[in-house]
């Protein structure tokens, strides 16, 4: 298994960082690199201590001690959210940073904070990413290499992948971030999107990883849909159902309510498929669809609606789910690849 990617199929916060963090271990994976737009994703993940894990910039792989962890050359890095997370989880000696990476400056953030169209009409996170990444396109961004704080974590990310995913007993995990419906110039949607493109091609351009060492495309599915921001969601349920479901998901970059549908929409789950080339699928959150499942691990636990949903997801994508995940606890898994 030399590459796999983690992508998103629909608007996100579906755990990735969970399944990235849970392919790291099961795998020994010796590489893990992250792709997406930048620090606007945040990933969270329960270890079996009950202790909440939140990255927004390195991968969670660094979860198997090991991993190492990469940010790819098209992944906007602030350096302040790096350094965070270095110190709090002790990365220091095995993360590594693309020195082309293009900087998101205190600037930028505030730029962002200030801008209403962002912040009122897309709903932005506001987090610096889009003017960042404005600022690269006109070649006036900062790069890594001119950061002397990343000065010790620089290398080439490309090469290293590349390195890792050409020998046979390697493992490179590309973590994405985002989901493929909020890709910049895919999604139907603009301006109700990210800034960038988010599907499996897109993640092999930031990461300058070959695709002919690609073998998996691990699609996430999230069993019930979210969005953050503006733009169309199908099948949209109230915050005051989903509370009353007790299902209701709060942002991990910005605390919002996530919007929360009750369904997912097959067109758009065969379009997200179209566009990515899924050879897996891992459907998340299946402790929203049917709450007997929460923190099951064998398969005698898929009850008749998860079953359903299972069904529908395979004939949508043309992919077998292969991972069912059932809680937010990195072992609260259902693999049925055994
Ligand atoms: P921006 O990329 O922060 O400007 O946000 C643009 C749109 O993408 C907004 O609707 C955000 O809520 C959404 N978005 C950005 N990053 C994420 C993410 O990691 N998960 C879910 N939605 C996101």
């Amino acid at each position: 298994m030399p590459a796999s990617v983690i992508v998103d199929a629909l608007w996100g916060d579906s755990g990735k960082g969970k399944t990235c963090a849970y392919l790291a271990r099961k795998h020994d994976a010796q590489l893990a690199v992250r792709a997406g737009i930048g620090t606007n994703a945040g990933a969270s993940v329960t270890l079996e201590s009950g202790e909440l894990i939140k990255a927004r910039q390195l991968p969670t792989g660094w979860l198997n001690p090991g991993t190492k962890v990469a940010v790819g050359s098209g992944v906007l890095v602030d350096p302040r959210v790096f350094a965070d997370e270095l110190e709090r989880y002790g990365l220091g000696d095995r993360a590594m940073i693309d020195p082309r990476c293009a900087v998101i400056s205190e600037q930028h953030i505030a730029d962002e904070q200030a801008d209403q169209h962002l912040r009122k009409q897309v709903g932005s996170t506001c987090t610096g990413n889009g003017y960042a990444r404005a600022d690269f396109a006109l070649r006036r961004a900062q790069q890594a290499r001119d950061i002397p704080e990343l000065a010790p974590y620089l290398g080439d990310v490309a090469a290293e992948a590349n390195r890792v995913a050409a020998d046979p007993d390697g493992l490179v995990l590309i973590e994405s971030s985002q989901g493929t419906m909020l890709s910049l110039a895919l999604s139907e949607d603009y301006p109700y999107t990210t800034s960038g493109n988010c599907t499996t091609a897109s993640a092999l351009n930031d990461v300058g990883l070959n695709w002919r060492h690609l073998d998996e495309v691990i699609m996430i599915v999230k069993a019930l849909p979210t969005r953050v921001g503006e733009g169309p969601l199908p099948y949209e349920i109230s915050t005051a159902e989903a509370e009353r479901r007790g299902i209701a998901e709060y942002g991990v970059v910005t605390g919002r309510p996530r919007r929360k549908a009750e369904a997912i929409d097959a067109d758009t789950l065969r379009y997200a498929a179209m566009l990515n080339g899924p050879t897996r699928i891992a459907l998340t959150f299946c402790d929203h669809l049917d709450p007997a499942i929460r923190g099951q691990r064998g398969s005698a636990a898929i009850g008749p609606e998860v079953r359903r949903v299972i069904g529908e997801v395979e004939q949508a994508t043309g992919a077998p789910v292969t991972l069912l995940d059932t809680g937010p606890r990195l072992d609260d898994v259902i693999d049925l690849e055994g």
